[in-house]
Formats: structure tokens, C-alpha cells, sequence
């Protein structure tokens, strides 16, 4: 196995404090670059110390507002890497972006993810680490290894506590396409899976809900979604879960895009609590007493940590918990 100089974690303008957490849970110096736009809208990167034979791992999310800003950025520090003589370059997006363009299911459209799969590549990271690909297919997309961990079990050990094995409640995926991954998350709470059958109208991003799928009748809820972007999806589940009379409702998702309006519409929708990450930063706008963020920085850095040390990462995830540290905001 080569060996290579220390971790060295840099990051882009896309969400600079997750890779400040990162570091500090790594105990690390994050590592000094400029990274920024010119006059004429064009981005400019230099790294600002050396990186050669470094094991260098560049954080930057893919999303929010600038989503195609933070791929440019991205793209182009790696080539710096690259062409500073980086030992090994890790391309570290917690959230991934185009993941919804992941076939050709229309005439005439691209597989955008697989497009940016392939930059990521071609730009210089020799592996990829990411969090909750909207596929699992996705990873394929890929030409380098590398990583797809789960916001999962952190959130299963933030919900353990009050619904693990409960009577009174059950986990509801709002999504066909999200089934597999509800099952293990309601599985892993000892809880019963609802479905929610959406049909999206056309390309406008809208959906309306087809059907229940299995018994809502319950006291509790916990709809769970890999993101929430318009919360369209969210809401329509938790209007039709109050149809049939369920009191409490809380919605948990890995990546909070929330667009526009977004997480004020949803918080006001009647949920008791929108559980989420910090794969994505929430901006103040956005921030509710009701919206609690749960970082994964701890899991990134342990799993940066194992890779530079070349432990199993899927070990991580064979445990009924992460024994890594909750941190709740
Ligand atoms: C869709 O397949 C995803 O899992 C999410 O349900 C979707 O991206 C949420 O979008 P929105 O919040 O705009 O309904």
C-alpha cells in the first residue's frame, strides 16, 4: 500500500463549516487555499501550502443555493491537486448533486449524473466519498472507488430513544423509490413501514399522491426522505397521514435542500419536528426552532480517518449503532 504524507482536508466556498467540523473532529489545521471568483464570473484556486505525496481529501457539498458554483469549484481543485503532485485526492461531496437525472426516461434528456460522476474523475480525485446517493446505482456512475455512507444510523440513534420497538408508531417512506431504505431505517427501529405511491407531474418538480401503501393508523409517525427539496413530497404525506388521523408527525431527511420557502411551509404543515444534517448548510432564513440538525461531521471524519489508516469503512456500519458522538443543533 502506498504510503502518503499526513491528511490534508481543504474545501470550497460551498459549506466551509461542515469542513471545519470535520477537521475538528479530526484534530486537524483545515488546509489553507484561495478559492474565488473573478470579475468576470470565472473561478480562481490556488492551494497555499504544499500537498505533494499528501493523502489531500477537498469537502465541498454539492447543493443549496450555487449548486453548479460548488461543481466548478470543485472540478477546478482538483485539478490543482492533481497538478500539485497531491499523494492521493479524495473528492469528499456530502451531498451529491443531479442524482435525479439518473436515466434516460424521457426522449432526448442526459444522465447528468452520470456526466458529473465522470468529471469528478477526469478532474483528478483518485476516489470519491459521499453520503445518501439519491440511487444506490449511482455509485456506479463512477470509474474511481470510493464511499457511500448513510446519515442512517445517527438518525436511528437520535429516534431509538423514544420509538425503538413502540406500538404506537410507524416509519413512512413518501416515495416507491425510497422503499428498500425505509425498510432497513423502520427494520432498525423495530417499527412498521407505510409507502406512500407519488406521482410527479411532468418536469415541474410537483407530485401529488397516488395511494397509501399498508396501515397509517397510527399515533406516531416518522416520514423519512433522503432530501427535501419544493417539500412538496413531505407535505402532501403529512396531509394525508392527518387524514387518517395520525397526531404526531415528525419528517426526517438527510439532505436539506429546501428551496425558496421550503422549510417554513413544512414546519408550518403541522410536523412536530424536521430532523436533518448538515450535508447541506441551512441558511439563517431557513433555521425553526422546530428544525434540529444533526451533524455528520463525526462520521466523516472517522471514515476519512479509516480510509487514510486503510481500515474497513463498512465495518462502521455493522454495528446497531455508530458509537460515534450525537451532535444535535
Ligand atoms: C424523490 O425521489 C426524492 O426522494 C425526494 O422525495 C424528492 O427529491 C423531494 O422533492 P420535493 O421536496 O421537491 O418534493
Amino acid at each position: 500500500m502506498p504510503v502518503y504524507r499526513g491528511i490534508s482536508v481543504y474545501t470550497g466556498n460551498a459549506h466551509p463549516a461542515f469542513a471545519e467540523a470535520v477537521c475538528t473532529e479530526l484534530g486537524i489545521k483545515l488546509g489553507e487555499a484561495d478559492v474565488f471568483k473573478f470579475t468576470n464570473d470565472e473561478i480562481f484556486v490556488q492551494i497555499k501550502e504544499n500537498a505533494r505525496e499528501h493523502d489531500v481529501f477537498v469537502i465541498q457539498t454539492l447543493g443549496g443555493t450555487g449548486v453548479n458554483e460548488a461543481i466548478m469549484e470543485l472540478l477546478i481543485m482538483l485539478d490543482a491537486f492533481k497538478r500539485a503532485s497531491a499523494g492521493r485526492i479524495t473528492a469528499v461531496m456530502p451531498r451529491f448533486a443531479y442524482g435525479l437525472s439518473d436515466k434516460k426516461d424521457q426522449p432526448r434528456v442526459p444522465i447528468s449524473a452520470r456526466l458529473l460522476a465522470d468529471m469528478v474523475g477526469v478532474a483528478g480525485a483518485d476516489r470519491f466519498l459521499t453520503m445518501d446517493l439519491h440511487k444506490g446505482q449511482i455509485q456506479g456512475f463512477f470509474s474511481i472507488p470510493g464511499d457511500e455512507l448513510s446519515a442512517f444510523l445517527p438518525l436511528i440513534d437520535y429516534f431509538a430513544p423514544d420509538y425503538a420497538g413502540r406500538d404506537d408508531a410507524v416509519v413512512v417512506a413518501p416515495d416507491l423509490g425510497f422503499a428498500k431504505k425505509g425498510r432497513n431505517f423502520a427494520e432498525k427501529l423495530g417499527l412498521p413501514l407505510a409507502f406512500i405511491e407519488k406521482r410527479r407531474a411532468g418536469n415541474t418538480g410537483r407530485s401529488e399522491v397516488l395511494e397509501v401503501i399498508g396501515d397509517v393508523n397510527y399515533r406516531r409517525a416518522i416520514v423519512v426522505d433522503d432530501e427535501i427539496n419544493t417539500g412538496g413530497t413531505v407535505r402532501n404525506t403529512v396531509a394525508v397521514l392527518k387524514e387518517h388521523g395520525v397526531k404526531d408527525i415528525v419528517v426526517a431527511c438527510v439532505h436539506p435542500v429546501l428551496s425558496g420557502d421550503a422549510a417554513h411551509k413544512l414546519v408550518a404543515s403541522g410536523i412536530r419536528e424536521l430532523v436533518t444534517t448538515d450535508t447541506l448548510p441551512l441558511s439563517p432564513e431557513k433555521h425553526d426552532p422546530r428544525i434540529r440538525v444533526l451533524s455528520v461531521a463525526p462520521l466523516f471524519a472517522e471514515t476519512i480517518r479509516r480510509i487514510h489508516d486503510g481500515e474497513s469503512v463498512g465495518a462502521l456500519f455493522t454495528s446497531p449503532s455508530l458509537q460515534l458522538p450525537l451532535r444535535v443543533s
